[in-house]
């Protein structure tokens, strides 16, 4: 057993990070400004998509894709159950209904069969969220979107860098939201992007993003700076930070090293549970690259003589951080009481929410740190099957 608690989660944080970031704050120019733009063009350059507009959150990318496609008080808007709680709230700000639907008891994905059920006649919009960083499967989601006049916008906080058919997501839905938390695949410690082919759309984001202001007016944040500005909307506060983009410009760079590290990782845990019937890996589908933002294995509890709850506290025993994505929604007690949702009502999502645990996985994790994961689980396995 390893003496150290490895975290469920460490970004990794160079020199040249650091020395971003200090030359920002030493710069001058802490708020939106040249390290924003910059890390827009190196966003929209990397995904190869037409805009990219950087925000304060993951959160707000989302809210503000919704506002861009015109969603209205009373409108549908159909998310995955197994979600975070960002992906329906931002929903509910417009007093618009969140329509919780069911998972892919495989990938945890959103399941098409499932969406076209919960289509109604107020239905505007579809927000797959690609659980773990696997997209969920968009061409029947699209074929949907294309038939019912809905738009489709994609979560897509876990799925950088992910592709689906060739397609690098961010270049698919709508409009794409990133999220760039502490946690996530790159981070800005807070942050999130907007990415979009529309530029209408990528104006009204930047615009609402900043109060509503119009974009002319931006030009106060350049060196063209003037007192004048005109607001066209009541919008938000949901600008980046300089000293975010700092960051995020540098780990941007990494992204790829950082993929391949965690596909790396997520290859061993493959090969290393492969031979428990205990231990359900994430199923991979075809065609598609996996981000591997999450390793979330599924216990078979009816060969265990211990529950998920427990087991977790067994690795936490033995010095290995995990966490549970997600309690589904339709769980929580706000989402349970308005809606009146039963646990039944999402079979699939209820049952795998008793199974899922989510492993350590990520580029400062050492080859020993892996092997303790492995050790660990292999252990408690060996130790409780039945
Ligand atoms: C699926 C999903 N969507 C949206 C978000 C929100 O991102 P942020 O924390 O950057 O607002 C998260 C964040 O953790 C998430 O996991």
């Amino acid at each position: 057993m390893t003496n150290q608690m490895l975290p469920f989660h460490r970004p990794e944080i160079t020199d040249d990070d650091v020395h971003s970031v200090v030359e920002t704050l030493r710069s001058g120019w802490l708020t939106t400004g040249p390290k924003v733009k910059r890390f827009e063009e190196d966003f929209a350059k990397y995904l190869g998509c037409r805009h990219a507009v950087a925000v304060n959150s993951g959160t707000a990318a989302l809210h503000l894709a919704l506002d861009a496609i015109g969603i209205k008080e009373g409108d549908d808007v159909i998310v995955p159950t197994m979600t975070f709680a960002a992906t329906a709230e931002v929903v509910l700000y417009f007093r618009a209904n969140p329509v919780l639907v069911d998972c892919r008891p495989d990938t945890l994905n959103l399941d098409p069969k499932q969406i076209e059920n919960a289509i109604t006649p107020r239905t505007k919009a579809i927000i797959p969220v690609h659980f773990g960083g696997q997209p969920c499967d968009m061409d029947p989601i699209l074929e949907l979107a294309r038939r019912y006049n809905l738009k489709v916008i994609e979560d897509a906080a876990h799925a950088l860098p992910a592709s689906y058919h060739g397609k690098k997501v961010g270049t698919i839905g709508d409009i794409t939201c990133f999220s760039f938390y502490a946690t996530k695949t790159i981070t800005t410690g807070e942050g999130g992007m907007a990415t979009t082919e529309n530029p209408e759309w990528a104006k009204r984001m930047r615009m609402m993003s900043l109060h509503g202001i119009s974009l002319d007016a931006w030009d106060r944040y350049t060196d063209k700076g003037s007192w004048y500005y005109e607001i066209i909307h009541p919008g938000y506060k949901y600008n980046l930070t300089d000293i975010a983009a700092a960051l995020g410009i540098e780990q941007l760079k990494r992204c790829d090293r950082f993929w391949e590290a965690r596909r790396r990782i997520a290859s061993h845990f493959h090969e290393a549970f492969a031979d428990l019937p205990e231990v359900g890996v994430p199923a991979c589908m075809a065609d598609i690259q996996h981000a591997w933002h999450l390793y979330v294995i599924q216990l078979n509890i009816g060969r265990l003589k211990i529950n998920r709850q427990d087991f977790i506290k067994a690795l936490k025993g033995q010095n290995i951080g995990t966490s549970v994505h997600f309690i589904p929604l339709h769980l929580h007690p706000f989402y349970r009481d308005k809606f009146s949702h039963q646990p039944e009502n999402f079979p699939q999502a209820s049952a795998v929410f008793e199974r899922i645990v989510s492993l350590p996985i990520y580029p400062t994790m050492t080859e020993a740190d892996v092997r303790d994961v492995i050790v660990a689980v292999r252990k408690l396995v060996l130790e409780y099957r039945r």
